[in-house]
């Protein structure tokens, strides 16, 4: 469910014209609906209410300060991967005392400003990341709070760039390892061990990988308590998948359903998720303008103003994202491959789209662009990245200026000869 609709012949965001947005923002931009992104938040923490519970909206997916600010306002929690996911969550006003912070590579700077702001654990991915957030903690004479993220070696049946949990892949401990480590670790004053952490992949369509993989959490957790080691939180990940292009991905409430019945059992245990793309996904569109038609021998184009490196999810992934015209035309439907201005063949937006002819000087939107858009935007081509704009109701907002070109060249030096700086 979102707010992108059709009144009429015009697609709107809630109650804004998404032309009216292009008149006054330009193109491309980033557009968010805030009231899709709280029917999110909601329909999952309602999903999950007889449970002591904590969501930590997964950072990566869109960390733009109104929308971290939107749902630290809805009491969420953050989970982060570096430094500067942490900046944002504080900037935005969000409490560190919900953060849970993943990754495989955080440096000993990071791992400093975290513990300095009292973060609610490190989702820790090796001994020797464990070691090191020891090494800062015994440094400023406090406890680490540590959770183990186990790799369980499920195939979560998604694109295998976005697979985390098979045992190829970099992300998480070996089962048998984290045994050890939380057995050798609960002595250590340095360290205090808090819960046990996992996150198999990312756009989840099915949730019979999801369940085995919680089968093996579970029982290493029960184990470990067993065992004598107090945990008390157990993060889930987050991985649920959305509807690009006619997926039909679990539910909330399905997919609460499958966490709740392999945590059985465990009702004093406080589950973290770590859902990103299904809150925001849907919520945000990328709003574009056609520049030219193209015919060349074999194929038909249409050239927008927004590329690869303002949307890489097609390029990276073959990501399908719909395309929709900002308004509806009764026209002769054509089919094209819809086009970036960056100079790379794989800046194919939306390949084989059979759409009714869309002329130079028209908007269309990229669906489904609130998760993994901006925030993986580049400036490629020496192209300012997009702005964008959150609406809520009938107003709209502009939350990130679009770039100038001096803000390309920000921070770079020419040496001239004989000058002394
Ligand atoms: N927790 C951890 C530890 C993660 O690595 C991720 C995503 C999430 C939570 C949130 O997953 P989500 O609920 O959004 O699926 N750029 C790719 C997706 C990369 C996902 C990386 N990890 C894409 O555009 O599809």
């Amino acid at each position: 469910m979102n707010h992108f609709r059709y009144r009429g012949r015009n697609l709107y965001a809630d109650g804004v014209p998404l032309a009216t947005i292009a008149r006054e923002v330009g193109t491309p931009t980033y557009v968010y609906s805030a009231a899709t992104l709280r029917r999110h938040f909601k329909a999952m923490d309602r999903a999950f209410a007889n449970r002591k519970r904590l969501i930590c909206y997964s950072v990566k997916a869109n960390s733009n300060l109104a929308v971290l600010s939107l749902f630290a306002e809805l009491g969420s929690g953050f989970d982060i991967v570096s430094g500067g996911e942490l900046y944002r969550v504080l900037e935005a006003g969000g409490d560190p005392r919900k953060v849970v912070f993943s990754g495989v590579g955080k440096t000993p700077e990071e791992i400093a400003l975290a513990l300095r702001h009292r973060i609610l654990c490190f989702n820790v991915e090796s001994a020797g990341e464990l070691e090191a957030i020891a090494a800062e903690a015994s440094r400023r004479k406090l406890r680490a709070p540590i959770s183990l993220r186990v790799n369980p070696d499920v195939d979560p049946r998604t694109h295998p760039y976005i697979a985390t949990g098979l045992k190829e892949s970099k992300f998480g401990i070996p089962m048998d390892e984290a045994r050890k480590l939380y057995k050798a670790s609960l002595k250590r004053k340095e360290l205090e061990l808090v819960g046990l952490d996992c996150h198999i992949g990312s756009q989840l369509t099915v949730l019979g990988p999801l369940r085995e993989a919680l089968r093996k959490l579970t029982s290493l957790f029960r184990e470990l308590r067993t065992a004598g080691i107090p945990l008390r939180t157990l993060d889930v990940g987050g991985g649920l998948g959305i509807a690009y292009q006619g997926e039909a991905p679990p539910e909330p409430r399905a997919y609460a359903g499958a966490v709740l019945r392999e945590l059985s059992g465990l009702d004093d245990v406080t589950l973290i998720l770590e859902p990103g793309r299904v809150l925001v996904g849907n919520a945000g569109v990328l709003l574009t303008r056609v520049l030219y038609r193209k015919q060349n021998q074999a194929k038909r184009f249409l050239v927008v103003d927004a590329g690869m490196n303002d949307l890489v999810r097609p390029a990276l992934y073959g990501a399908h994202h719909e395309l929709l015209p900002v308004v509806r035309q009764k026209r002769a439907t054509e089919t094209v491959d819809v086009v970036g201005p960056v100079c790379e063949s794989t800046d194919v937006l939306a390949k084989k789209r059979k759409l009714p002819a869309l002329e130079p000087g028209e908007l269309a939107i990229l669906h489904s662009a609130g998760a993994y858009g901006m925030c993986m935007a580049s400036n490629y081509n020496s192209r300012p990245r997009p702005a964008e704009v959150m609406v809520d109701g009938r107003r709209f907002q502009i939350v990130r200026a679009r770039e100038t070109y001096a803000d390309l060249i920000r921070g770079e030096r020419v040496s001239r000869r004989g000058s002394r700086r």
